[in-house]
């Protein structure tokens, strides 16, 4: 089980010095479009690379990844994770407490542009470019990761250039937690339920869930495609017979990309980004009650960003808040943009809860 307790985010993108001392096991991130929310999320990543510059390369680019056409390059989103700000300084530091221990990522260096020979570049970059061959100019970033787990320490030299290819697959430790992270549009790229179907009486409740939906669905599963072979997801539903999950509605495929997300962070952290998207509002209170649950079940510490009023108030009756004395799950941190940076307001759920009884608070604000 990973459980961070608390989150510092001291430059970052256009965040700088976000702190949480008290992370709960539901934590909302809320604010503004384009105050910071997905940052956070990647920040979180980040704390989680190994060291390993393939995973870095993986959170830079989670941004860009349902873009088929016109992705930046490596190294055009590599650069652009580094703050920029009137310091100038290519630096990102992100630090927090995860199961009573100190986790920190650092990331440092210089960029430049230089003269570099084409013999240095990977064959395969050369084959599907124009890229003429003997010396060109280029930008580079030379620096260090480092990264800190309670007492173990890695430090890994850098050194990327704007010709670069992903050196090394993403990886993770094995005797680490994992962190998924659920895109806006996590349920249009498939395989939504391959977690779901390991666990018989999960898939049992996640039926259910889709029963808001449409009362005469009653079962989930994955069958071999006649064409190659290929798994197909499919939905059983007493009338329409088993179709393939892709007929259904973006609400139906969401729902399921996010319980099976659940059940892939089992033990870890769960990032959702805007819960709210392809959900009805009238949905709401029921499906985040199910994500609240599941996330219990599964031992998963979820951190939520949602630009949705209903979807707050449908998180916060998750709890006992009527009840004095019961323990609150729930913190909440609103991010607002400065001109030169993005900050923070912390307040527990009891907090938000209250004051939006009193007065209709506005905490997105
Ligand atoms: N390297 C950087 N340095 C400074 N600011 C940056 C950098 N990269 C992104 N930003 C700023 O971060 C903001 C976008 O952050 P992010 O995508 O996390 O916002 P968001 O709250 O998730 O927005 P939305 O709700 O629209 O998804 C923009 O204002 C952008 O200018
Ligand atoms: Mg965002």
């Amino acid at each position: 089980m990973a459980f961070f307790s608390k989150l510092y985010i001291d430059r970052y993108r256009g965040i700088k010095a976000l702190k949480i001392d008290e992370l709960k096991g539901v934590n909302l991130v809320v604010g503004d479009n384009n105050c910071g929310k997905t940052s956070v999320l990647e920040a979180i990543q980040l704390l989680r690379t190994s060291g390993n510059l393939a995973n870095v390369y993986r959170v830079s680019r989670q941004r860009d990844s349902i873009a088929v056409s016109n992705a930046n390059s490596i190294f055009d989103n590599f650069i652009c994770m580094f703050p920029r700000d009137r310091e100038g300084a290519c630096e990102i530091s992100i630090s927090g407490i995860c199961n009573d221990k100190a986790i920190s990522f650092d990331l440092k260096g210089k960029k430049d542009r230089v003269m570099l020979d084409t013999k240095e570049l990977s064959v395969r970059k050369l084959q599907f470019s124009d890229i003429p061959s003997g010396e060109i100019e280029a930008d580079t970033f030379d620096g260090e990761i480092r990264l800190v787990y309670g007492d173990q320490e890695k430090v890994n030299r850098i050194s990327v250039n704007q010709y670069s290819s992903v050196t090394g697959t993403p990886s993770s430790d094995k005797n680490s937690f994992s962190i998924v992270y659920v895109a806006p549009f996590e349920h249009l790229r498939g395989s939504v339920v391959n977690q779901i179907l390991k666990n018989e009486s999960y898939k049992q409740i996640c039926v259910k869930a889709l029963q808001l939906f449409d009362l005469e669905i009653e079962d989930i599963m994955i069958f071999k495609s006649d064409i190659g072979n290929r798994p197909v997801e499919f939905i059983r539903h007493k009338i329409l017979g088993d179709m393939p999950i892709s007929s259904y509605g973006d609400g139906i495929k969401k729902v399921l990309a996010l319980a099976n997300a659940i059940a892939q962070a089992a033990d870890g952290i769960l990032l959702i980004d805007e819960v709210e998207t392809a959900i009805h509002k009238k949905y709401f209170d029921d499906i985040l009650r199910f994500i609240v649950k599941a996330c219990k079940t599964f031992k998963v510490q979820v951190f939520i960003t949602t630009h949705s009023i209903e979807a707050i108030d449908g998180l916060l009756a998750t709890q006992d808040y009527d009840e004095q004395d019961v323990s609150d799950d729930i913190c909440v941190c609103t991010i607002k943009r400065a001109s030169d940076a993005s900050y923070s307001r912390v307040l527990s759920g009891r907090e938000v809860y209250e004051n939006r009884e009193a007065f209709g608070f506005e905490v997105r604000l």
